[in-house]
């Protein structure tokens, strides 16, 4: 693996992954990070990494979609393996509007499988990154397998499962070199404030309302993201071709309780509200339509044939994130004022 192709590299995991695998991991190649700068992206994420690694690390703003331009980007770079982690990832925003939905994570990841399918005897390796919201919604009991039927119930979590039906197929039909993973909800540094862990951190800084949908009580799996990360560098080495891996952290929690702990945390942390503890902002609003109850996840496969654990507990990878965004105010003024719009603006057009 000398030339690594990460899709959707300005993103949280992606952000994430590339600093993981350039900083602590034993990866010896290049990066090429290939990110279109949707919204959720944010290019300032790695311009410390761009100048400690410049020699390894290149960033070039292009859309999966764009078959011409991805495919002189494998050519010129001499791709030879891809993590692919480019999508629209946000369920309530794919309930307003599927139709970026259906055109990145399907559209896209269908082109991205013919380039690398016309460039088989160079790319050796072409990973999935998917979610554990394809197989819909468990009751009080039992655990997703890798062979849980697929029962997707929002736009998102359909397009994704569109996506990982046509990597497997490509291995079925093709033979390409797949490997695809379905990971729990991730929380951690640079997640965009859209997603409940990092909304809730700096609204509850701010002593702004936390709403929590219907009552509270749906139950996510949490990882923290560096766990994903080296899951996912641990399956692109070793997994096996045409194999699916489930990732998950064996920390199942219902939402209220996660924004409490929240709450917690921030209050000991931060300056106390004039109004009192945080859990008092806990609003309960709207549900969202089609709102999966549970999910949770049986990791034996990749524990056992890769050898991989979680390395950080909940409570120590919340106050891990907890503290990055209390002292990471630059990145978050970014965020919020647009700043890095303004950034991919100026250099992009
Ligand atoms: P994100 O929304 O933070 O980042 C997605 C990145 O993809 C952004 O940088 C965006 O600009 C880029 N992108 C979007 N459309 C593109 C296109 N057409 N061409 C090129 N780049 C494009 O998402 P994330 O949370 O980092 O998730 C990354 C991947 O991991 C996704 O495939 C998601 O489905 C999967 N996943 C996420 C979680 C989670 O909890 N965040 C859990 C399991 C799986
Ligand atoms: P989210 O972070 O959007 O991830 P996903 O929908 O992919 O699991 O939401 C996590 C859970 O938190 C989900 O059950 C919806 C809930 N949620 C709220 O209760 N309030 C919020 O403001 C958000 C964004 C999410």
């Amino acid at each position: 693996m000398k030339t690594l192709l990460v899709t959707g590299g300005c993103g949280f995991i992606g952000v994430n992954f590339i600093r993981y695998l350039l900083d602590e991991s034993d990866f010896a190649g290049r990066i090429v990070n290939a990110d279109c700068l949707t919204y959720a992206a944010n290019p300032l994420s790695l311009s410390d990494v761009a100048i400690r690694h410049g020699d390894r690390y290149l960033f070039v703003k292009a859309d999966i979609s764009d078959r011409e331009a991805m495919g002189a980007l494998m050519d010129e770079q001499q791709v030879d393996a891809v993590c692919h982690l480019a999508a629209e990832s946000h369920v309530d925003r794919s309930i307003v509007r599927p139709q970026q939905f259906i055109q990145t994570n399907i559209v896209g990841a269908y082109t991205l499988l013919e380039l690398v399918r016309e460039r088989r005897d160079r790319i050796g390796r072409f990973h999935h990154v998917s979610t554990d919201e394809v197989f819909g919604s468990l009751g009080p009991t039992g655990l997703f397998t890798e062979d849980t039927p697929y029962r997707p119930n929002s736009p998102y979590s359909a397009s994704k499962a569109a996506s990982d039906h046509l990597v497997r197929a490509y291995h079925a039909t093709y033979g390409l070199p797949v490997t695809l993973s379905n990971c729990s909800n991730n929380y951690g540094p640079y997640q965009f404030p859209e997603k409940l862990v990092p909304l809730m951190i700096l609204n509850a800084m701010e002593g702004r309302s936390l709403p929590v949908y219907g009552d509270g009580r749906h139950v996510r799996d949490w990882l923290y993201v560096r766990d994903h990360c080296e899951a996912l560098w641990l399956v692109l080495r070793k997994g096996q071709e045409g194999r699916t891996y489930n990732i998950g952290g064996r920390n199942e929690m219902e939402n209220l309780r996660v924004v409490e702990m929240i709450c917690d945390l921030v209050d000991e942390v931060c300056a106390p509200l004039p109004s009192g503890p945080r859990r008092a902002l806990i609003t309960f609003v709207k549900d969202r339509p089609g709102h999966d109850r549970r999910y949770a996840i049986d990791t034996t496969r990749i524990e056992t044939e890769l050898g991989w654990r979680p390395r950080e507990s909940f409570a120590s990878g919340l106050r891990k994130t907890v503290e990055w965004y209390r002292t990471r105010n630059d990145w978050v003024e970014q965020v919020r004022t647009g700043a890095y719009r303004q950034w991919i603006k100026e250099h992009y057009g």
